[in-house]
This record gives structure tokens, sequence and C-alpha cells, in this order.
């Protein structure tokens, strides 16, 4: 993909308004996790180095209801200056050289894609760029309406995250891997139908794993499953077979009694038990498949990751695959809780790259057409 890139854009004394996804945890008024602000500082680098009047920045906070100003975008200039190294300043006065403007769903004509909105938008630069992969899936005004109006560029991490997504779907180091967890199978059924047309090995974990095993016949216990799903399941595990793909389901699970783990084989689950984990000979059948893998991507908890009890096979997996991982071997990483264990594991450093996107990462790994991003293919 072709993508208009930011080092052909004349920026000399341009005011350049750029979309980035400041929509980061927050709690009692704090953020938690600063990944995404960090994340811009390429491009503001690069910006200021063009030598551009002013810059502005736009994001989206969470999904406030019509006239909850709670979310208003004021409370980050700090942790922006913080993370940016710059001062910024607030709202369409502002004369710092960089300024944050409002949260954009607090008018709802953002969410709407709609063009006069847009077109409002585009009054406050002369260049439009987005740098907020994260949010290339919404056909939203500040992301895709308002390239009809600017000339639009790739900010510099967007760029790099395109970059690796297609790197890992297009790889011909193999062996490809893919571990892929989380609850349903209802949320990733298009990554999981793309994957299977291109990876060697294909790992489920999460409640999703339940509904494999549901749907080859096993009792699940009261473990989370998607009934509904039985025949997207069986559809899955024929086209792997089809494709000579290796579809690894946990052999043994986690479940819970009294707040204490204890491990069991699949099969020997009882009818008012519930998986939360996966098990010790499941971590050691990836730990054989991890070691040959020249591709690995990983996407989604293997367990319930909140609780102490069902985060030892995700931590596990970051483990291997910060041991396995090696300059020659392609490794990517997306998701809040995958990110969070990665970070937890202190292997962080040691992945090809590692996304700040959660629901884009998943519909472009599912082969979709991103709106943000075709917004900013070269034309
Ligand atoms: C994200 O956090 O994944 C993006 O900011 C998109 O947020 P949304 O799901 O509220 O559109």
């Amino acid at each position: 993909m072709n993508l208009q890139k930011l080092s052909s854009a004349d920026l000399e004394n341009k005011t350049v308004l750029v979309r980035a996804d400041f929509n980061v945890p927050i709690y009692e008024g704090r953020v938690l996790e600063t990944a995404r602000l960090k994340a811009l500082s390429k491009t503001i680098k690069f910006l200021l180095q063009s030598n551009v009047k002013q810059i502005r920045l736009m994001s989206h906070l969470g999904r406030p209801k019509l006239g909850d100003k709670s979310l208003s975008l004021e409370f980050l200039t700090p942790y922006l200056e913080k993370a940016l190294g710059h001062k910024v300043g607030f709202g369409l006065n502002s004369d710092e050289k960089i300024s944050l403007l409002e949260n954009l769903r607090f008018d709802t004509r953002e969410e709407l894609n709609d063009k006069g909105f847009a077109q409002e938008l585009s009054a406050f630069g002369d260049i439009f760029v987005n740098d907020a992969f994260s949010v290339s899936h919404r056909a939203h005004a500040s992301v895709e309406s308002i390239t009809h109006f600017l000339p639009s560029y790739a900010g510099l991490e967007l760029e790099k995250e395109v970059f690796y997504l297609e790197k890992v779907l297009s790889s011909s180091k193999r062996p490809t891997v893919a571990i892929i967890g989380g609850s349903k199978v209802s949320t990733k059924i298009g990554v999981l139908k793309n994957l299977a047309k291109k990876v060697d090995t294909l790992i489920l974990g999460g409640g999703m794993a339940n509904t494999f095993l549901f749907a080859q016949g096993f009792d699940v216990g009261t473990s989370l499953v998607e009934k509904d799903f039985k025949e997207t399941a069986l559809a899955l595990i024929s086209t792997c077979k089809e494709r000579g793909v290796d579809l690894l389901l946990p052999c043994d699970r986690a479940i819970v009694e009294n707040r204490v783990r204890k491990e069991i084989n699949v099969e020997d689950i009882k009818p008012h038990e519930c998986f939360v984990d996966i098990g010790e000979k499941t971590l050691h059948k990836i730990d054989e498949v991890l070691k040959n893998a020249k591709t690995i991507l990983w996407n989604g908890p293997v367990g319930i990751f909140e609780e102490e009890w069902g985060a030892k096979g995700t931590l596990e997996i970051a483990k291997l695959i910060g041991k396995y991982a090696s300059p020659e071997v392609l490794s990517i990483a997306g998701g809040g809780e995958t990110v969070a264990a990665i970070y937890k594991a202190k292997i962080e450093q040691k992945l090809t790259h590692i996304s700040m996107a959660g629901g884009a990462f998943l519909e472009y790994l599912g082969g979709d057409i991103l709106p943000g991003i075709k917004a900013l293919e070269e034309k």
C-alpha cells in the first residue's frame, strides 16, 4: 500500500492539523498509560524540524454522551508536554507552537463522518496528518471526510503500523505462527478466517478456544462458550485442515477453586467447572512451536488476565516470545491486554513491533480496508 508520505509534503510555514489518538486509559482523572502520547513524538519532531508554523493536535477520548463535558482533553496537556518534551497549549485560541483541540466527539457530527464538520475542522490547518492508526477503522469526520478538504499525509507512527502489519500478513519468513486469544470468536472471525489462509500454525486460547472445543464435542462445563458459533468454528477447523494449517487448541486448562488455580486435562472438566486459562502441557506445546517460528503474531490473552489465577498462560506466552525473539524473527503483537502482558514480562524491547491499536489492528489483520488508511493512499 502506497501512502502519501509526510516526507513528500511541503511543510514550511504551514499550520498542520494532526489527528492523534489520545484515547488513553484513565482512572480517577489520571492517565494510566502514556504510550499513545509518546507514539506521536516522532511525527512532532519531524514537523518541528520541517519549520512548520503551528501544530494543532486533535483527538477523541472515550464515547461522551451528548452534553457531557467530563471527557474534556484539557487535562491531557501536562501529560502531552512530558511525552513530547514541548510546551502544549489548549484550544483554538492558543498561541503556542503546539496546541491541543477539544474532544472531537463533543460534536456529534464527528462520528457521522459529516462533511460540514470536516470542512469546519479543515479551516484550522493548511495540511492534514493522520497519525492515529488506532482510529483509522472509523469513518469519522476527523479521519476520513477531512481528507477531502486538505492535502493529507500519513504520520510516521501510522506509516510504521501499516508497514509492519503488511509485513506480517505477507511474511515469507516461515514457519509463521499466530497466537490469537480473547473471549469471543464473534469479535475475531475476520482475523481467524484471514489468518487461516496465511499462517503455518494457528494457536487459539482464551474463551474463544472453548467454542472450538465445544464444536468438536468436548464438554466445557460452565466456561464461556458461543454455541451459535459452532458452525463457524467447524468451518475454520476444515479450512485449517484443507490448507495444512496446524490448529493448536489447548489440551489442558486451568480452573479455579476458592481462588486457587488448578490445572486439568480438557476432557476432565466437571459440569460446574469453568476454564480460566491454559495449562502447562499446552504451554509446552506452544514452546515447541515458537522455538522454530520465524514469524510470530500475537493478539489476545489466553486466560482471564485481570486475575492472578488466570494470568499465568498469557504471561508465559509473553516470556516465550521474549525468549525466541531475535532480529531474524519477525514478531508483532497488539491489543490492550496483550501489550500489558508484554510490558509486565519486560520483553517490549525484544519484539519487532508493538501495535498501539486495538480494533484497527484486528480489522487490518482481518483483511479489511480501513477507511482512514484508504483516504491516505497515493492518488
Ligand atoms: C481505540 O482506543 O481503539 C480507538 O481510539 C478507537 O476508539 P473507539 O472504539 O471508541 O472508536
